[in-house]
């Protein structure tokens, strides 16, 4: 896969960019299965111990099938991941907010589908060995990480969603970064690292780091233990380095990020954002302290890895007896008979576009009357991150924006938006993508966007259009799409309209090419690039690692 660039606190010019290499599966280059993935683990890590850490961790078996409402929580890393967990075995490192000391009033409001916590005011940083995944061949474990309530506000709601998420995606958002979410953030880093030397002690272990919640846990596992083999995929994007500097704390967060033996982005421009960071940063402080000899000890391999899904985990789920019965469903309880359905499920958040979409409907209805009575479009905009103001003010703007909708071109007898902000089970989700004549992703930035992949996925009969935002990760890989950009809404309708009047070949036509796209670009490729990148770095070290 590509290019990479090394990092090692000398000179970076006349590195190579990083490339993402998307030619589709050939004899020479084949497919990658769950099976094939599992096999190149086992050859190249043998019984060395896979260790996942991210902030969420999934449920436990017993615990979606018990029907916690909506099963996992809504969570493009956690689908992403399952998939490699499963295949690997090892342990998840994780927090569960059912289990963090949270009042079960504050857990309640946590907005991700789940129950109650139970708020047994365990200590914080304590580490339980939860369950093991039965489902699962090999089985994993999982580890949660209990943080109480104060520190998981600083960390969670404060600097990683007030903070880092806005820095990262560019959406016009102000960050906020307050020294005392600050201060919660690295403890609870801590917390995690902590943790994870805990289950890798006297193991040979593979540590793989998920995501802006733990920037600080590669620097901090490599002080205690600086022969551990860490890798850290970035989910979301990375910002330029004039944007990255309004975060005080950003010079911490990349030598933090450093610490890794592998850091993976999702596209080559994230890469690129990255390296730049760390050049400027690295002359800043050369000028500043001009003796100051950069370590040479760590060196940092950065690189592209365009993650995705299961593909045909979602075909198997899309041609399945429930989710025929799902779309029934769906068109009775909806009177969607001989309608054009659009759709668009995403978590309920500012950086999707949701407000943008509904305009381009209502321009659409506009330009197109004749559509009245026959046009659904169905929104899923599932709420998340309910204690932050800023998501809860987006739900009643866009409530209040489909109702003046509704009202303006609707009737008695028809809507033309349904709007829920409920989870759903996936078998629902895959029944309207199934039942989709399009699906408009929005988003205003996003690091890849996995639901653009879902929805080609369900469609195992070539048709549907995808109307996908440019500044999406998977714009780079999904050229059957209808590009828009989201600021334009003009154009969102105009794709709208040409996804209406567009015929089954072309739709066909621009279907399969995304459908073999992500056939190949599967997340066992995924894995299977980040094992081989990591194997190669091992390669080159002096010593095996522990
Ligand atoms: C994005 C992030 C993930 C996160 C997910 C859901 O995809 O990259 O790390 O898990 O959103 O957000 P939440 O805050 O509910 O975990």
């Amino acid at each position: 896969m590509g290019q990479e660039r090394k990092l090692d606190g000398g000179d970076l010019t006349g590195l190579l960019l990083p490339q993402q290499n998307l030619a589709l599966a050939s004899p020479s280059n084949p497919s990658w299965t769950r099976e094939r993935l599992q096999a190149l683990i086992k050859s190249t890590f043998g019984q060395r111990r896979v260790v996942i850490v991210a902030n969420r961790r999934p449920q436990p078996a017993s615990q979606t099938e018990a029907g916690a409402a909506g099963g996992q929580p809504v969570s493009g890393l956690l689908s992403a991941l399952i998939p490699l967990i499963e295949v690997s075995g090892g342990t998840w490192i994780g927090h569960d907010d059912n289990d963090n000391g949270l009042t079960a009033a504050q857990a309640k409001g946590n907005g991700n589908g789940r129950g109650k916590g139970n708020g047994n005011g365990q200590a914080n940083g304590q580490i339980n060995r939860q369950a093991i995944a039965a489902t699962s061949s090999p089985p994993y474990q999982l580890r949660n990480v209990v943080i109480q309530a104060q520190d998981y506000e600083g960390y969670y709601n404060g600097f990683s969603n007030q903070g880092l998420w806005p820095l990262c995606h560019i959406t016009y958002t102000e960050p906020q970064f307050k020294s005392a979410d600050w201060h919660a953030y690295r403890r609870v880093n801590q917390h995690f690292a902590q943790a994870v030397l805990e289950e890798t002690k006297g193991h040979r272990a593979i540590v793989f780091i998920q995501d802006y919640h733990l920037s600080l846990l590669a620097g901090l596992l490599k002080q205690k233990q600086p022969d551990l083999l860490v890798a850290h995929f970035w989910h979301i994007p990375w910002p330029h380095l004039d944007q990255l500097r309004t975060c005080p704390f950003h010079q911490e967060i990349i030598t933090g990020l450093l610490g890794n033996d592998l850091l993976g982005f999702q596209t080559a421009d994230h890469c690129a954002n990255f390296l730049e960071s760390v050049k400027r940063n690295q002359s800043r402080q050369r000028s500043q302290n001009p003796k100051q000899i950069a370590p040479e000890s760590q060196t940092t391999t950065v690189k592209a890895f365009p993650i995705s899904i299961d593909i045909r985990a979602h075909e198997d789920l899309a041609t399945s007896e429930a989710a025929i019965k799902a779309m029934a469903k769906w068109r009775d309880k909806h009177q969607l008979h001989n309608k054009i359905i659009g759709i668009g499920i995403e978590r309920l958040d500012y950086t999707k576009g949701l407000l943008q979409k509904m305009q381009a409907i209502e321009i659409l209805l506009g330009k197109r009357p004749d559509l009245g009575g026959h046009f659904v479009f169905i929104q899923l905009a599932i709420r998340s991150r309910c204690q932050q103001r800023s998501y809860r003010e987006l739900g009643d703007q866009l409530n209040q924006l489909v109702n003046k909708i509704n009202q303006r071109h609707g009737n008695k007898e028809w809507m033309p938006i349904i709007l829920q902000l409920d989870p759903h089970d996936q078998i629902d989700l895959v029944a309207i993508e199934r039942l989709a004549k399009f699906c408009v992703v929005s988003s205003l930035h996003d690091g890849m966007n996995l639901v653009a992949k879902e929805f080609c996925a369900a469609r195992i009969d070539n048709q549907g259009v995808l109307i996908l935002s440019e500044f999406t990760g998977s714009a780079q890989e999904l050229s059957g799409a209808l590009m828009i950009n989201p600021f334009a809404i003009d154009s969102i309708a105009d794709a709208m309209l040409q996804a209406i009047a567009m015929d089954p070949q072309e739709e066909a036509r621009r279907m399969i090419a995304m459908r073999n796209t992500i056939s190949h670009q599967n997340i066992f490729r995924w894995g299977a690039d980040i094992v081989q990148a990591l194997k190669s770095i091992e390669g080159t070290r002096k010593q095996p690692c522990p």
